[in-house]
């Protein structure tokens, strides 16, 4: 069993997709095993995303991610990280996949309503990034 970080952004939370992401989740028996609403900060996002902090987005993507509330959940099951990128779509939504989120609801290269980790060691750092040991290994 795999965990990953999903996030639905600023983006989805105001235009009330939270609903819509996880009714999706659940029909792709992926299980919500920890979830949280926050609203981060600019150095709490800069933290999330250091691995951008050289790529000319950077400064605009940190203002967007504290810009609001933010859903962040640890979602667990077999090839979660795979099926909940796939399940997303592509970054840029004009690539996205027909019936992925982002293709049916982002709005904007930066403004795509969901993240997700990238792989096991990405996945290990975000997920740590916002529950503890004692959150994380809840079921
Ligand atoms: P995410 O999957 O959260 O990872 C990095 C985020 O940066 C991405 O989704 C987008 O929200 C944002 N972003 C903005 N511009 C770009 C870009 N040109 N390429 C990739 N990501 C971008």
């Amino acid at each position: 069993m795999e965990q990953t970080l999903a996030i639905v952004k600023p983006d989805g939370v105001a235009r009330k997709l939270i609903g819509e992401v996880i009714k999706r989740i659940e029909a792709n028996d992926l299980n919500i095993c920890a979830v949280k609403l926050i609203h981060m900060t600019k150095s709490q996002a800069q933290g999330f995303y250091a691995v951008h902090k050289e790529r000319p987005f950077f400064n605009d993507l940190t203002d967007f991610m504290s810009s609001g509330p933010a859903l962040v959940m640890i979602l667990k099951g077999e090839n979660a990280i795979a099926k909940w990128r796939e399940m997303m779509g592509a970054t840029n939504y004009k690539e996205a996949a027909q019936g992925t989120i982002r293709c049916e609801f982002a709005t904007d290269i930066e403004k795509n309503v969901v993240h997700g980790s990238d792989a096991p060691e990405t996945a290990a750092f975000e997920t740590s990034y916002f529950f503890n040991a004692f959150e994380r290994t809840a079921e």
